[in-house]
Protein backbone atom coordinates (compact mmCIF):
# COMPACT_ATOMS: atom_id res chain seq x y z
CA UNK A 1 0.00 0.00 0.00
CA UNK A 2 0.93 3.39 -0.86
CA UNK A 3 0.00 6.77 0.08
CA UNK A 4 0.92 9.74 -1.27
CA UNK A 5 -0.20 13.26 -3.24
CA UNK A 6 -2.90 13.16 -5.71
CA UNK A 7 -2.25 14.48 -9.47
CA UNK A 8 -4.13 15.25 -12.36
CA UNK A 9 -3.12 12.13 -13.37
CA UNK A 10 -5.16 10.73 -10.39
CA UNK A 11 -8.30 11.91 -11.44
CA UNK A 12 -10.28 8.69 -13.06
CA UNK A 13 -8.77 6.30 -10.14
CA UNK A 14 -10.65 9.05 -7.59
CA UNK A 15 -13.97 9.06 -9.44
CA UNK A 16 -13.91 5.62 -9.27
CA UNK A 17 -13.47 5.63 -5.45
CA UNK A 18 -15.80 8.17 -5.14
CA UNK A 19 -18.76 6.45 -7.12
CA UNK A 20 -17.86 3.44 -6.36
CA UNK A 21 -18.16 4.14 -2.80
CA UNK A 22 -20.96 6.73 -2.81
CA UNK A 23 -23.07 3.61 -4.27
CA UNK A 24 -22.16 1.12 -1.44
CA UNK A 25 -21.94 3.98 1.80
CA UNK A 26 -25.47 5.40 0.65
CA UNK A 27 -27.28 3.37 -0.74
CA UNK A 28 -30.21 3.31 2.24
CA UNK A 29 -29.56 7.43 2.07
CA UNK A 30 -29.82 8.77 -1.65
CA UNK A 31 -32.21 7.41 -4.00
CA UNK A 32 -31.15 3.96 -6.39
CA UNK A 33 -31.79 6.06 -9.31
CA UNK A 34 -29.53 8.99 -8.54
CA UNK A 35 -26.70 6.49 -7.38
CA UNK A 36 -26.97 4.97 -10.39
CA UNK A 37 -27.22 7.70 -12.85
CA UNK A 38 -23.88 9.47 -11.16
CA UNK A 39 -21.65 8.73 -14.41
CA UNK A 40 -17.90 8.48 -14.18
CA UNK A 41 -17.03 10.12 -17.63
CA UNK A 42 -19.43 13.18 -16.69
CA UNK A 43 -17.59 13.40 -13.29
CA UNK A 44 -14.18 13.73 -15.38
CA UNK A 45 -14.64 17.52 -16.33
CA UNK A 46 -15.96 18.30 -12.80
CA UNK A 47 -12.77 16.56 -11.07
CA UNK A 48 -9.95 17.88 -13.97
CA UNK A 49 -10.75 21.37 -12.64
CA UNK A 50 -10.06 20.66 -9.19
CA UNK A 51 -6.57 19.82 -10.01
CA UNK A 52 -6.23 22.35 -13.10
CA UNK A 53 -7.48 25.50 -11.06
CA UNK A 54 -7.60 24.25 -7.66
CA UNK A 55 -9.27 26.19 -4.71
CA UNK A 56 -6.79 27.70 -2.90
CA UNK A 57 -5.36 25.71 0.79
CA UNK A 58 -6.96 21.70 -0.25
CA UNK A 59 -4.90 18.97 -0.40
CA UNK A 60 -5.90 15.43 -1.90
CA UNK A 61 -4.22 12.67 -0.72
CA UNK A 62 -4.48 8.97 -2.33
CA UNK A 63 -4.11 5.23 -1.14
CA UNK A 64 -3.52 2.77 -4.07
CA UNK A 65 -2.28 -0.81 -3.97
CA UNK A 66 0.95 -1.95 -5.12
CA UNK A 67 -0.28 -2.50 -8.68
CA UNK A 68 -1.50 1.45 -8.37
CA UNK A 69 -5.12 0.90 -8.33
CA UNK A 70 -6.22 3.60 -6.72
CA UNK A 71 -8.31 2.29 -3.29
CA UNK A 72 -8.94 5.68 -1.23
CA UNK A 73 -8.71 9.15 -1.14
CA UNK A 74 -9.15 12.38 1.30
CA UNK A 75 -10.13 15.58 0.50
CA UNK A 76 -8.45 18.03 3.11
CA UNK A 77 -8.38 21.99 3.37
CA UNK A 78 -8.71 25.15 5.97
CA UNK A 79 -10.47 28.23 5.95
CA UNK A 80 -13.01 26.68 3.26
CA UNK A 81 -16.13 26.09 6.07
CA UNK A 82 -19.66 27.55 6.11
CA UNK A 83 -18.84 30.70 8.07
CA UNK A 84 -22.65 31.87 8.05
CA UNK A 85 -23.46 28.79 10.16
CA UNK A 86 -24.78 30.03 13.14
CA UNK A 87 -23.50 26.77 15.31
CA UNK A 88 -21.34 28.60 18.23
CA UNK A 89 -18.29 28.70 17.99
CA UNK A 90 -17.60 27.26 14.95
CA UNK A 91 -15.66 29.13 13.79
CA UNK A 92 -12.71 28.08 15.97
CA UNK A 93 -12.17 25.12 13.81
CA UNK A 94 -10.15 26.10 11.17
CA UNK A 95 -8.64 23.10 9.60
CA UNK A 96 -11.32 20.86 7.38
CA UNK A 97 -11.73 16.78 6.13
CA UNK A 98 -14.13 17.98 3.37
CA UNK A 99 -14.47 14.22 2.20
CA UNK A 100 -12.92 10.53 2.75
CA UNK A 101 -13.47 7.66 0.95
CA UNK A 102 -12.05 4.25 1.05
CA UNK A 103 -13.60 1.57 -1.46
CA UNK A 104 -16.02 -1.22 0.14
CA UNK A 105 -13.41 -3.98 -0.08
CA UNK A 106 -11.11 -2.37 1.60
CA UNK A 107 -12.50 -0.52 4.06
CA UNK A 108 -11.78 -1.88 8.32
CA UNK A 109 -8.00 -2.29 7.43
CA UNK A 110 -6.26 1.04 8.58
CA UNK A 111 -6.39 2.64 5.54
CA UNK A 112 -9.24 5.46 6.24
CA UNK A 113 -7.12 6.02 9.81
CA UNK A 114 -3.84 6.95 7.52
CA UNK A 115 -5.37 8.82 5.39
CA UNK A 116 -6.92 11.38 8.22
CA UNK A 117 -3.25 11.38 9.17
CA UNK A 118 -2.09 12.58 6.23
CA UNK A 119 -4.24 15.62 6.39
CA UNK A 120 -4.11 16.42 9.86
CA UNK A 121 0.15 16.31 9.30
CA UNK A 122 -0.44 18.55 6.79
CA UNK A 123 -2.46 21.12 8.96
CA UNK A 124 -0.18 21.11 11.90
CA UNK A 125 2.81 22.02 9.43
CA UNK A 126 -0.04 25.13 8.73
CA UNK A 127 0.25 25.88 12.62
CA UNK A 128 -3.47 24.56 12.37
CA UNK A 129 -4.55 22.65 15.21
CA UNK A 130 -8.30 22.25 14.64
CA UNK A 131 -10.38 20.13 12.35
CA UNK A 132 -14.35 19.80 11.20
CA UNK A 133 -16.09 17.48 9.31
CA UNK A 134 -19.57 17.01 7.93
CA UNK A 135 -21.04 13.95 7.92
CA UNK A 136 -24.79 12.88 6.91
CA UNK A 137 -26.81 11.83 10.18
CA UNK A 138 -27.81 8.74 8.42
CA UNK A 139 -24.11 8.02 7.39
CA UNK A 140 -23.03 5.02 10.54
CA UNK A 141 -19.64 5.73 9.32
CA UNK A 142 -19.72 8.79 11.43
CA UNK A 143 -18.56 6.65 14.26
CA UNK A 144 -15.27 6.86 12.11
CA UNK A 145 -14.55 10.33 13.75
CA UNK A 146 -15.99 9.62 16.94
CA UNK A 147 -13.43 6.79 17.74
CA UNK A 148 -11.04 9.23 16.11
CA UNK A 149 -12.20 12.09 19.09
CA UNK A 150 -14.46 13.51 17.03
CA UNK A 151 -16.74 15.21 19.27
CA UNK A 152 -20.51 16.38 17.91
CA UNK A 153 -21.00 19.93 17.58
CA UNK A 154 -23.83 20.77 15.60
CA UNK A 155 -25.83 19.89 12.99
CA UNK A 156 -27.13 21.90 9.25
CA UNK A 157 -29.62 20.79 6.62
CA UNK A 158 -28.15 20.08 3.30
CA UNK A 159 -30.61 19.77 0.20
CA UNK A 160 -29.95 17.33 -2.51
CA UNK A 161 -32.12 16.63 -5.26
CA UNK A 162 -35.05 18.35 -3.70
CA UNK A 163 -34.50 16.44 -0.50
CA UNK A 164 -33.56 17.91 2.24
CA UNK A 165 -30.81 15.82 4.32
CA UNK A 166 -29.61 15.80 7.94
CA UNK A 167 -25.54 16.79 8.60
CA UNK A 168 -23.82 16.36 11.87
CA UNK A 169 -20.44 18.59 12.32
CA UNK A 170 -17.72 16.54 14.21
CA UNK A 171 -14.97 18.96 15.86
CA UNK A 172 -11.61 18.66 17.17
CA UNK A 173 -10.45 20.96 19.35
CA UNK A 174 -6.59 19.73 19.21
CA UNK A 175 -5.71 17.13 15.80
CA UNK A 176 -2.57 16.27 17.68
CA UNK A 177 -4.86 13.59 19.30
CA UNK A 178 -5.56 11.73 16.37
CA UNK A 179 -1.84 10.97 15.68
CA UNK A 180 -1.92 8.79 18.77
CA UNK A 181 -4.35 6.76 17.52
C1 LIG B 1 -15.46 6.09 6.80
C2 LIG B 1 -14.30 5.43 6.08
C3 LIG B 1 -13.49 6.47 5.33
C4 LIG B 1 -13.38 4.77 7.13
O1 LIG B 1 -12.26 4.24 6.45
P1 LIG B 1 -11.68 2.79 6.84
O2 LIG B 1 -10.43 2.58 6.07
O3 LIG B 1 -12.74 1.78 6.72
O4 LIG B 1 -11.37 3.03 8.38
P2 LIG B 1 -10.24 2.34 9.27
O5 LIG B 1 -10.01 0.91 8.87
O6 LIG B 1 -9.04 3.21 9.29
O7 LIG B 1 -11.00 2.39 10.68
C5 LIG B 1 -10.33 2.61 11.89
C6 LIG B 1 -11.31 2.41 13.03
O8 LIG B 1 -12.40 3.33 12.93
C7 LIG B 1 -13.60 2.69 13.39
N1 LIG B 1 -14.56 2.62 12.29
C8 LIG B 1 -14.35 2.78 10.96
N2 LIG B 1 -15.50 2.70 10.28
C9 LIG B 1 -16.47 2.48 11.19
C10 LIG B 1 -17.87 2.28 11.12
N3 LIG B 1 -18.53 2.31 9.96
N4 LIG B 1 -18.58 2.06 12.28
C11 LIG B 1 -17.92 2.02 13.46
N5 LIG B 1 -16.58 2.20 13.59
C12 LIG B 1 -15.87 2.42 12.48
C13 LIG B 1 -13.19 1.30 13.87
O9 LIG B 1 -12.89 1.40 15.25
C14 LIG B 1 -11.95 1.05 13.06
O10 LIG B 1 -11.08 0.13 13.68
P3 LIG B 1 -11.37 -1.46 13.57
O11 LIG B 1 -11.66 -1.77 12.12
O12 LIG B 1 -10.09 -2.05 14.07
O13 LIG B 1 -12.56 -1.72 14.44
C15 LIG B 1 -14.76 4.34 5.12
O14 LIG B 1 -15.56 3.42 5.83
C16 LIG B 1 -15.57 4.85 3.96
O15 LIG B 1 -15.03 5.27 2.93
N6 LIG B 1 -16.91 4.80 4.09
C17 LIG B 1 -17.81 5.17 3.02
C18 LIG B 1 -17.77 6.63 2.68
C19 LIG B 1 -18.09 7.51 3.85
O16 LIG B 1 -19.04 7.29 4.58
N7 LIG B 1 -17.24 8.52 4.04
C20 LIG B 1 -17.43 9.51 5.05
C21 LIG B 1 -18.33 10.54 4.50
S1 LIG B 1 -18.24 12.03 5.42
Amino acid sequence: MNFRLATIEDVPGIIKVSIDTWRTAYQDIFPADYLNNLSYEESEEKWRKRFINPEKNIFFYIAETEAKKIIGFILGGFEQQDLTLKIPGIRKYVGELRAIYVLKEYQRSGIGVKLVKMVVERLLEKNINSMIVWVLKDNPNGKFYEILGGKYIGQKMLEKEGVDYVAFAYGWDDIRQILSY
